[in-house]
Order: C-alpha cells, then structure tokens, then sequence
C-alpha cells in the first residue's frame, strides 16, 4: 500500500537536522560572545592598573624655578608586573618633547586634562597597550603641558584570554552535545505521536471504518479530523453499495423464482427432447443466478450485522442440532448422513443469526462437494477453546488452491457441475472474523475436507 506513495525526505531527520543545527548556530555564538566579553573585562583591568600607573608618575611632576622636574614613583611601574613578566615602557615629554623615557611610543594624542586615552599599538614588534594622560603645569613665566604614556606587552592577558577561550570551547560543545540530545528526545517524542496513530490506525480491522476518537496534539487534529471524514465518507458509500446489492438481489430472486416455475411446467409438457435440453440448461441458469442473488443478499446482511454485532448468548450445541434438523431432508436426498457430534453446551457471545449462516454455507459445502452415500461429521470442542469442525468423506480441498478459496467470488477447479457463487466460504470467513475468531480449511488424513472455526 506504501509502494505508490511519493516520499518527500523525512520529519524526523528535517526536525533532528533543524534542531542540531540551530545548536551548533547557539554553541558557536555563546563561544564568542562570551570570549568577547570576557576579553573586554581583562582589557578593562589592564587599562586600570595602566590608568593608576600613569596617574601616580603624573602626580609627581613639579614646577621647580621654571623646570619640569619629577621624582620617578618606582611603584607605579610595579604595580604592572605580571605572572608573564610583561615588558614596560614609558615616556615623559614635556610639551610634547621627549624629557625621559622610551621613545616611539607613539605622538601624544591630543589628552584632556587627568584623563587617560588607551591605544593598541606595535611597539618593538609586539603590541602593547599604552595609556597617555597629561597635566598642565602652571608656572610664573609660561604653562607647561608634561605628558606620561606607560605601555606594557599583553602576554598575560593574551594567557588569561587562551583559558578562558578553553573553558568556554568545553562548555560550548558541552551546550552543544546536551541541545543535541535533547533534540533526538524532542524529534522522537514529537514524530512518536504521528506513530503512534499511524499504528493504530493499521492495526485496525479492515472492516473497521470507525472514528479515531483518541487524543492528538493540536497540529494533527486537521489531519485526524480529514482521516474520520474521509472514513465517515468511505464507511457511508460502502453501506450505499451493500445496500444497492441487497436491494438488487432481492429485486431479481423473485422474477426469478416465477421463470423457475414456468420453467419447470413446461419442462412437464415438452416431449422433445432438444427442447427439453435447452429447458433444463435454462432451469440450470436461473438456479445458478438465484443462487448468486441469495448468497449476496446473505453476504451484504452479513457485513451490515458484522459491523453491528449485537451479541447474546449462543449455546452453539443447541444452534447446530437446529441446523442439521432442518437441513435433514435435503441430506436425504442425496443420502448423506449428517451427524452431529456434540455432548455439551458450547456457549459463545455473539450473533446467532450470523453463526446460523456461517455454519449452513459449511454444510451446504460438505452436502455439495463430498460423494453420496457419505457421512458429515459437525464436531463440538470446548477445549482448548470452542471450535466446531464440518468434515466430510469427499475428495478434499485441492492444496494449490487452499489459501484462496476463501476470496469473494472465488470458486475451486472441483466445483464444476455444481451450482454456486463462490461467496460461501467468504461468508463464514467474515463471520468467524466477526466473532474475533479464524476460519481454518485443511484435509483430513483420512481423506476429505475439513473447515474449523475457532472462537
Ligand atoms: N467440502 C468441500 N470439499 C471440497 N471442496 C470444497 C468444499 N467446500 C468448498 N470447496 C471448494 O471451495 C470453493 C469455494 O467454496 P464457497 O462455498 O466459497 O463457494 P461455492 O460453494 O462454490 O459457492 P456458494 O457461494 O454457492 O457457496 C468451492 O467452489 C469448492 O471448490
Ligand atoms: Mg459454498
């Protein structure tokens, strides 16, 4: 049934691929967000030491009868030293000359007053960080501007930053293995509903067109919602046909029955015999196409009774001993001894009418197929479960053709000379199946056919 159906790639990998994807997206962001960050932290602590260092060596500058003069703070370098052993460098000018110091740290940038400007710059073919702030001093002749740049090497920073940037990898694919677990948790919840009605959906019964009433997730109620109209809409054409056949049977049984008889009166009267021959082939064709009307009315008001099972209380005993009373005279004819071997009550709860039917179309078999002058056993068993056998002294079911007899419409190479429609074993079949039961045909070793239904 799912060869014709075009498949269009699958949720489950769709949903599983969105999903991972979007947390390597989320793993991979967070890494350098998150190193960004902290970069910016430990840029923001080195500015400050480098910010207090340049602070103290300004403070120190003095105006001593008209010179610059100034008392290195030692200290202000030594609060830069570093676990990586930074280099330092620094550089005093006064209005914008060089007074001591490294040189090339760079042209003073034009500084606000106290306040110190930060640049990254290649200094000795490393970068360093530099911090510049000047100071006006204010002497009796002119003011003087000292400026102060202190720059030191990032190794420690660079090494602060290399750990962070592990750590935060490990977290990261950490992130990412968790998301994509959860992930797989998530597609196979979410595609595990879509089975779970595909399952109970196949596992139904083919007779079964019944709504599916158990709860769904939002997003399948369209689609549940579409499946029980389409089979509100299936079930209701098929009771349409079922009832069209029942009706048309019906329709035809009767003018049938009337050119029987008028058949059979002037079947008495001919004495010719090419005229009695084309009379008894045409009674032939009536009986054949009564007997395809009858079978398909039982069949239609088996299937109508199957899907309505009213069930009660059948002693199965009582039922068959019924049947082979009335079905006597016809065994009588053909001298075949119908014998029912049956001790005990055999209760079973279902449709009597349907079990009444089932078991007819078995015997009428035995009665049609096996040789006169036979006997048909109807066996009773309640153990290990109820079943009733119908057996016959006849040749048997041919085995090639077994597995199919118990198709609509299909009749076996041994029916020919026999008048019949090939509905018999369908119809019991669908009434074992009714009654949640198997129909199982076999040849017995001693020689004829055997058809059991167990209940
Ligand atoms: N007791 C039997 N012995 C041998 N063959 C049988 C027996 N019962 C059934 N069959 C074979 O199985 C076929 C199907 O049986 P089924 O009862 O469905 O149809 P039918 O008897 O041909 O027609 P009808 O619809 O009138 O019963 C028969 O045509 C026949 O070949
Ligand atoms: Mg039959």
């Amino acid at each position: 049934m799912t060869d014709n159906v075009v498949v269009l790639g699958s949720l489950r990998n769709r949903l599983a691929m969105s999903l991972t994807g979007g947390a390597a997206v989320l793993a991979i962001v967070l890494f350098f967000a998150v190193r960004g960050y902290a970069s910016q932290i430990a840029q923001e602590g080195q500015d400050n030491i480098l910010n207090a260092s340049v602070s103290s060596i300004l403070d120190a500058a003095v105006l001593r009868e008209g010179a610059v003069e100034l008392d290195f703070p030692y200290a202000s370098l030594s609060m830069l030293s570093t676990s990586a052993d930074d280099r330092i460098f620094y550089a005093i000018y006064e209005d914008g000359a060089l007074l001591s110091g490294y040189d090339g740290l760079g042209a003073v940038p034009p500084v606000l007053s106290g306040k110190s400007v930060f640049t990254s710059i290649q200094y000795d073919n490393v970068t360093v960080r530099v911090a510049t702030a000047s100071r006006t001093l204010i002497g009796a002749d002119r003011p003087r501007r000292v400026s102060v740049s202190v720059a030191q090497t990032q190794d420690a920073l660079a090494e602060t930053l290399n750990r962070i940037s592990r750590n935060v990898a490990v977290f990261g694919a950490g992130f990412f293995a968790l998301t994509t677990a959860l992930a797989f948790w998530a597609t196979s919840t979410t595609i595990g509903q879509l089975s779970r009605l595909t399952t109970s959906v196949t596992r139904r019964g083919p007779q079964d067109l019944s709504p599916f009433l158990k709860p769904v997730p939002t997003e399948m109620v369209p689609l549940v919602g579409s499946l029980n109209t389409l089979m509100s809409r299936l079930d209701q054409s098929l009771k349409q046909s079922e009832e069209f056949i029942a009706e048309a049977a019906h329709r035809v049984r009767t003018p049938l029955a009337t050119v029987r008889s008028y058949a059979e009166t002037t079947f008495q009267r001919v004495q010719k015999q090419e005229n009695r021959d084309a009379l008894r082939s045409m009674m032939r064709a009536i009986d054949e196409s009564s007997r395809a009307a009858g079978q398909l009315l039982d069949h239609a008001m088996v299937t109508f009774r199957a899907e309505n099972l009213i069930r009660e209380d059948v002693d199965l005993d009582g039922l068959l001993r019924d049947l082979v009373q009335r079905l006597k005279p016809v065994a009588e004819m053909r001298d075949v001894e119908l014998h029912l071997d049956s001790t005990a009550p055999a209760l079973i709860h279902g449709d009597s009418v349907l079990l009444q039917n089932a078991f007819r179309n078995l015997i009428d078999n035995a009665l049609k197929y096996a040789p006169m002058e036979t006997t048909i056993t109807i066996r009773v068993q309640t153990t290990p479960c109820i079943s009733v056998e119908v057996f016959d002294q006849g040749q048997g079911f041919l085995p090639d053709e077994m597995d199919k007899l118990a198709g609509r419409f299909v009749r076996g190479s041994d029916s020919e000379g026999h008048i019949g429609s090939g509905l018999g074993l369908t119809i019991a079949q669908d009434v074992a199946l009714a009654h949640d039961g198997t129909m199982v045909l076999s040849n017995r070793s001693e020689g004829g056919a055997c058809v059991t239904l167990q209940f």
